[in-house]
């Protein structure tokens, strides 16, 4: 019997009473799944995981993608998406140091965006005993529930564009500027113009329609989104600026505070995330999985 502990206002759950090393009967598994779409972001304290084992549970919930940047791939687990700072002998970073700079939700300019990821915290800094590296969520669904209806009315059939092109150009520049203002030093370089090939633009809905919990959520971060679909410059400009406020409002957010040996899993189409860089020189180490979604119903692949 699995237990669930609401963490925060809208989301956020912890679920103690499984082992996830092991494989869930399906009557577990079936609770730990509602539990995860009724909460949007859980976390599993305290368990302990081998590559392999994170690799089967969250097969469990649909197919795991292998991440465009395979220099941040875990070995043989092409499945695995390394987030560190850490470098190997030679001096060179083991994973992505830069991961989650802005909100975002993973892999969302994706023909077929990403349902879930699953973050398996290994080392986790800590100063003057607290916790460091905190990753931020915010309820894109409680945040759709909580807007005026004339404003929902007017986002019924908009579109913006999500651009991992974009995306990566953006993330490098302000890469380039922290380290031009002296703020922090990453060895993450400029996207190869093959990684920027590999991903076309995708024209999404602004309001998405959950396709397991049927909900209602508001699909645009600003990561991933460059632009409103068909609209002047400044007019999409202004409304996404104050969707991105109205998204990232304390009320809708959750902050994980981690601990080794916590599994956090999030559903990447009811919430988005952000991580905080206050660690470095201490080392942070994390494994994700990241779960295929559907493709989102109305999107328009623009390359
Ligand atoms: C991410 O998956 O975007 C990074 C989250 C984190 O490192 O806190």
């Amino acid at each position: 019997m699995i237990t669930v502990t609401r963490l925060g206002k809208h989301i956020g759950a912890a679920i103690t009473g499984v082992d996830l090393s092991k494989t869930l009967d399906d009557d577990t598994f079936a609770q730990v799944s509602q539990a995860f779409f009724d909460n949007e972001v859980v976390v599993f304290p305290g368990q302990t995981l081998t590559p392999e084992q994170q690799i089967a549970f969250t097969r469990r919930f649909g197919v795991l993608e292998h991440h465009v940047r395979k220099e941040a791939r875990l070995g043989n687990h092409p499945e695995i998406f390394i987030l560190s700072n850490k470098v190997d002998a030679q001096g060179k970073a083991i994973g992505a140091q830069d991961a989650g700079r802005f909100w975002h939700s993973d892999l969302s300019y994706k023909t077929q965006p990403s349902l879930l990821s699953a973050l398996y915290a290994v080392e986790i800094p800590v100063k003057d005993g607290k916790p460091l590296g905190d990753t931020h969520f915010a309820s894109t669904t409680a945040a759709y529930n909580a807007l005026p209806e004339d404003l929902k009315q007017q986002l019924a059939g908009l579109r913006n564009i999500h651009s991992y092109r974009d995306y990566r150009l953006k993330n490098y520049a302000a890469q380039q500027d922290d380290e031009r203002r002296g703020i922090r030093t990453v060895q993450e370089h400029a996207p190869t113009p093959e990684q920027l090939a590999s991903v076309p633009d995708m024209a999404t809905p602004v309001v998405r329609v959950h396709p397991v919990t049927g909900r209602k959520g508001l699909f645009v971060n600003e990561g991933h989104t460059s632009h409103m679909h068909d609209m002047p410059p400044e007019e999409g400009d202004a409304l996404l600026r104050r969707l991105y406020d109205h998204i990232t409002q304390p009320e809708f957010i959750y902050t994980h505070h981690w601990k080794p040996g916590d599994l956090l899993m999030w559903d990447n189409i009811a919430v988005q995330h952000k991580a905080t860089f206050d660690y470095d020189p201490l080392p942070r180490l994390l494994y994700r999985t990241t779960v295929r979604g559907p493709a989102v119903a109305d999107s328009i692949v623009l390359q």
